[in-house]
Order: structure tokens, then C-alpha cells, then sequence
């Protein structure tokens, strides 16, 4: 349960910083991270690098602001970018990519957000009498809307040779990675070296309270950095939150699987409450969705009367979302399935767990 009182599930992203990473906030040796001279963000940084395998990494406030700088890196004014339908950097960032580099995404129906290499080569083919031009391929694992989803190394692999046919470079949107690699079993690198590029996040499952890092070649790197100091992201004694970043790097990825077991135990709950709203295939990590849409009641009814009941969920892609993280208990789920139980038969929606 959060410092607020509620189960917080809105988000893996809430999480407080722990007693650690506190401590090692405040003895963090800092410099000016716009200098390049801050020793506990170059730390962070090589380290990176050496867990993805790529030459150079870069620490900056946002996993939004890694894709945009990726994206602007990659690309040219007017051309275009293949995503999945529903992927972060064609929804959510969809005005962000247009004002910052001018760019359109040329999109994929993904099976539960998850794409196929085929598929990727179909979105390649030259169109005769088309003007657009493809400069970079994106994927993302986990895929959040999909359902925090998994994309096997294999299929990365496979998706990276139809690229590579192509000349196109393939990107990594790996703001869950290592939800990805708690459920694979792969390490990180495996997915990064089918990449160009990826990022991934500190602030969300590994718990940081702020952070994402972006990793490629050096060359890249050296234009991200450049691109993040344009864009006023030039952050100073950044090594603050580095440090706490450093440890959500080495404890972070060992927790993760607890997260998926809440969700599951979190699913299996809700399944059993209103079987027909939820996808319990599509539950693979630390994210849960409800499709209430249909139950007859508008979806901030649900959100506001799960919030009377003590527990906090958002509304993503006309459902119920809700992430668990490491500030959630077992008992904090309990006590969301009472929520869900409780708001279910205020709205009179008929489950089997009611029945007779
Ligand atoms: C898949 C994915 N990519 C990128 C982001 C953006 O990260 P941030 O919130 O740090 O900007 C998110 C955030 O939820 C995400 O889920």
C-alpha cells in the first residue's frame, strides 16, 4: 500500500524511492552533467553500455524524451517510421514526433501489440507511386498496450533480419526490457544487439524515482547527447538521481518476477469476478487490463468508485489498466479483488463469483 492509503496500481512508475536509494542519494559524488564531468552519471552510463553490449549510453529524465531523441537521430523531416498500431511512440507520442522531427508512422496490427517479421517486411516493401519514405522500424517489449506482452528473442532476431534486408535500422522501445528477460530468461544484450538502438527505463518495474537510459554506438550517442542538450535537457548535478538509478540497475531486474506473480494472482482474481471482461493470455508480466467497456457503465465510473474502495487504476486504451510494482503487497491485492467485488455488485453487473 502507498504512503497515501491507497493500492496504487495506476502505474509501475509510482513506486517510492527505498531507504537505499535514498542514502545513496544523498552521498552521491555529483558534477555537472551538461559538462560530461558528473562521476556518478558516467558510472550509470558505462554501465549500461555494458549490460546492453553497445558502445555508449546516455542518462536522460524520460523514456519519452529517449525515444524522441532516437527518433529525431534516425530519421528526416517528412519520413517515416514503422510502429505497431498501438506502440507508445505512435500514440502517445504521435504530436511529440511530429513537432520535434516532423515525422509520420507508417503502422502494424499487432497480434496483442506483438508484430511479426513478416509483417515488418510487408511494411518495407516499396509502394510504387509512394512518396514515403522508411527511415527506422520500432518495436516494443514489453508491449504495454498489448498487455505488458513478450516478444521472444527469436522473433526480435527474425524482425531484425527483415530490416537488415531492407537497410532500415531497427529500434528497441525497451521501457519494460527486463520484465521481458524476467519471463525469457535472455539476457538484456541478446535483445539490444538485434537493435541499433534501445532504451529502457529505471523509473518504472526497476523502481528509480526518475531516470531512462538510451544506448547505441558511439556515433549516435554522441548526436543523442548533443540532441538532449538542445532540447534543455542538460539536467547538472544529474548524478542525484543517477545514483539511486545505479541501484534500481542491480537490484531492480532481480525483483521483477514477484511483480508478475502479483499480476497473475491480480488476473486470475478479476477473472473469477467478471470472466468475460478480461484476457488472461495477454497477463505475461506486470500488467493487467479490464475491459469493462461493455459492462454498461462509463469507465470513469469504475475508476472513481474502485478509488472509493481504495484503489487507484487508470483508463488506457478504453480499459482498465492497472500495473503492479514493488510497493504492492500480496495483501494489497486482496484487498483490490474485495474493490473489484464490491464495485461489481454495486453496478449490478452480473458475475459468477456472485452466483448462487
Ligand atoms: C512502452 C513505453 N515507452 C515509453 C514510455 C515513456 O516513458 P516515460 O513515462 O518515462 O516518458 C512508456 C511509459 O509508460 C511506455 O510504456
Amino acid at each position: 500500500m502507498s504512503a497515501s492509503g491507497y493500492v496504487d496500481l495506476r502505474s509501475d512508475t509510482v513506486t517510492r524511492p527505498t531507504a537505499a536509494m535514498r542514502r545513496a542519494m544523498a552521498d552521491a559524488e555529483v558534477g555537472d552533467d551538461l559538462f560530461g564531468d558528473d562521476p556518478t552519471v558516467i558510472q550509470l552510463q558505462e554501465q549500461t553500455a555494458a549490460l546492453t553490449g553497445k558502445q555508449a549510453a546516455l542518462y536522460l529524465p524520460t523514456g519519452t524524451l529517449c525515444n524522441q531523441i532516437a527518433m529525431h537521430a534516425f530519421t528526416r523531416s517528412g519520413h517515416a517510421v514503422v510502429c505497431e498500431e498501438s506502440a507508445h511512440v505512435g500514440t502517445h507520442e504521435l504530436i511529440s514526433s511530429a513537432m520535434l522531427s516532423g515525422i509520420t508512422f507508417r503502422t502494424i496490427a499487432g497480434s496483442r501489440g506483438l508484430v511479426t517479421a513478416a509483417q515488418v517486411a510487408a511494411a518495407l516493401e516499396p509502394v510504387p507511386y509512394d512518396v514515403a519514405v522508411v527511415d527506422l522500424v520500432t518495436v516494443e517489449n514489453t508491449h504495454q498496450i498489448g498487455g505488458g506482452t513478450v516478444m521472444p528473442v527469436t522473433a526480435m532476431t527474425e524482425i531484425a533480419a527483415a530490416c537488415a534486408g531492407r537497410g532500415v535500422p531497427l529500434y528497441l522501445d525497451g521501457a519494460r526490457i527486463f520484465n521481458a528477460c524476467a519471463v525469457t530468461g535472455a539476457d538484456v544484450s541478446q535483445y539490444a544487439t538485434q537493435a541499433a538502438a534501445l532504451m529502457f527505463c529505471l523509473s518504472k518495474g526497476l523502481g528509480a524515482p526518475i531516470g531512462s537510459m538510451l544506448a547505441g554506438d558511439a556515433g549516435f550517442i554522441e548526436e543523442a547527447g548533443r540532441l538532449k542538450i538542445l532540447l534543455g535537457a542538460g539536467w547538472r548535478q544529474a548524478g542525484i538521481m543517477a545514483a539511486a538509478g545505479l541501484i534500481a540497475l542491480a537490484e531492480g531486474p532481480k525483483r521483477l518476477a514477484e511483480d508478475h506473480a502479483t499480476a497473475r494472482r491480480l488476473a486470475e482474481g478479476i477473472a473469477e469476478i467478471l470472466p468475460a471482461h478480461i484476457d488472461l493470455d495477454a497477463v505475461q508480466t506486470n500488467i493487467v487490463f479490464v475491459d469493462v467497456a461493455g459492462a454498461g457503465l462509463p469507465l470513469a465510473a469504475w475508476e472513481a468508485s474502485l478509488a472509493g474502495e481504495g484503489v487507484l487504476v487508470t483508463i488506457v486504451a478504453g480499459k482498465i489498466r492497472m500495473l503492479t510494482h514493488a510497493d504492492v503487497t500480496a495483501s494489497d491485492i486482496g484487498a483490490a479483488l474485495d474493490a473489484w467485488r464490491r464495485v461489481t455488485a454495486a453496478f449490478g453487473v452480473p458475475s459468477p463469483a456472485r452466483a448462487p
